[in-house]
């Protein structure tokens, strides 16, 4: 995908597409990077990767990572910023073509996923090879990137193990989830915001107050990509609505309804058809008349204002790129995509 269809993407009401032409130039330049770690001598490899990195995407953890950098005076982003934003792209890519075969989604970015169109076994393969294209960059730099790097990953795996599958536990605590998202999701953008940070010479303490602030955006992200499940459609989405339902993954919507409407929600994860497709429209049914949308809303919304709080606080930052922060933020929430 060219860099003016994702500035496309990316557009929406809140100007991201302006904040987006204001780092294009960063952005060609990660763009490259990626696109120069997909080579294999495996040809299939290059392929899979090469077809999900042409489908799109928002890039916006690299983005975060160029605006951290800003954030703490680096006006133009050092090779090392360059290749952390890469490496954590790559990352993101290996987790979204392993995490289509775990979750059985038949597509990603509006096209059938790589899992559907190239099989799982060599979609798997295409992955690994992502993540270690991704040590080559993040090795290269120092100590703290790599370890925090390691760290990231570490946490993506275990997030999508620990998950599971509701219709496999008989209780599942809230909690538990919570925990998943901080791991599946948010530890990447916290990685993000993070080492922008650090490369950018911030202290350690000032550091450290990005990664808090990645948690929690990257909390609100996951929570609104659950809420899309209900809602959104499917050529806006690029991903098929319902599946979460379907598959009995684990989100904040499923488990309010297991909450708020026990019985039903009972019924529908642990006796329900398989693929029976009337079922979904019936469980989102449900999930509407007891207004579990709005109390997701509410705790999106409380994730990211905690987030811009913490954004405030910061010292020795300009208006400027707290302002392009909030507006990240505020895209996040309103997203439909
Ligand atoms: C999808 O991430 C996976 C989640 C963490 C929910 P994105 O919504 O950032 O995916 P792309 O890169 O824009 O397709
Ligand atoms: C997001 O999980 C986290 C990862 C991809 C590791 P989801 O399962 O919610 O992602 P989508 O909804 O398929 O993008
Ligand atoms: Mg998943
Ligand atoms: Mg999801």
């Amino acid at each position: 995908m060219s860099i003016k269809n994702i500035a496309k993407f990316l557009s929406s009401k809140l100007d991201i597409s302006e904040i987006f032409s204001e780092f294009s130039s960063d952005l060609v330049i990660v763009e490259d990077r990626i696109k120069a770690s997909l080579s294999s001598d495996a040809k299939k490899l290059t392929e899979i990767s090469t077809y999900l990195l042409d489908l799109g995407g928002k890039r916006i953890r690299p983005l975060m990572c160029l605006l951290s950098s800003r954030m703490f005076g680096m006006q133009t982003p050092s090779p090392e910023v360059i290749k952390v934003a890469a490496g954590i792209e790559l990352i993101h890519m290996a987790t979204l073509l392993h995490d289509d075969i775990i979750d059985k989604s038949p597509t990603r970015r509006g096209k059938p996923s790589a899992y559907l169109k190239f099989g799982s076994d060599a979609t798997l393969l295409a992955g690994d090879l992502l993540f270690v294209r991704a040590f080559g960059l993040c090795g290269a730099l120092d100590k703290y990137t790599i370890a925090n790097t390691e760290e990231a990953c570490i946490a993506v795996i275990e997030g999508e193990e620990i998950e599971g599958f509701l219709s496999a536990t008989e209780n599942y605590p809230m909690s538990r989830y919570m925990q998943v998202i901080e791991k599946k999701t948010s530890a990447l953008f916290a990685l993000s915001c993070k080492i922008g940070a650090h490369l950018a010479g911030a202290s350690p303490q000032v550091v450290e107050q990005l990664h808090k602030f990645g948690i929690l955006a990257g909390t609100s992200f996951q929570i609104v990509d659950d809420i899309l499940d209900i809602t959104a459609d499917e050529k806006t989405l690029g991903k098929k609505p319902g599946n979460d339902l379907r598959q009995c993954t684990p989100t904040i919507i499923n488990l309010s309804w297991m909450e708020k409407c026990p019985e039903e929600a009972r019924d529908f994860f642990f006796n329900r058809e398989s693929g029976k497709e009337l079922d979904i429209s019936i469980a989102i049914k449900s999930i509407n008349n007891a207004g579990i949308l709005e109390d997701a809303r509410i705790m999106a919304n409380d994730y990211s204002t905690k987030a811009k709080e913490l954004l405030e606080s910061l010292p020795n930052t300009q208006q400027k790129e707290r302002d392009i922060f909030n507006s990240i933020l505020e895209f996040t929430l309103e997203r439909s995509h």
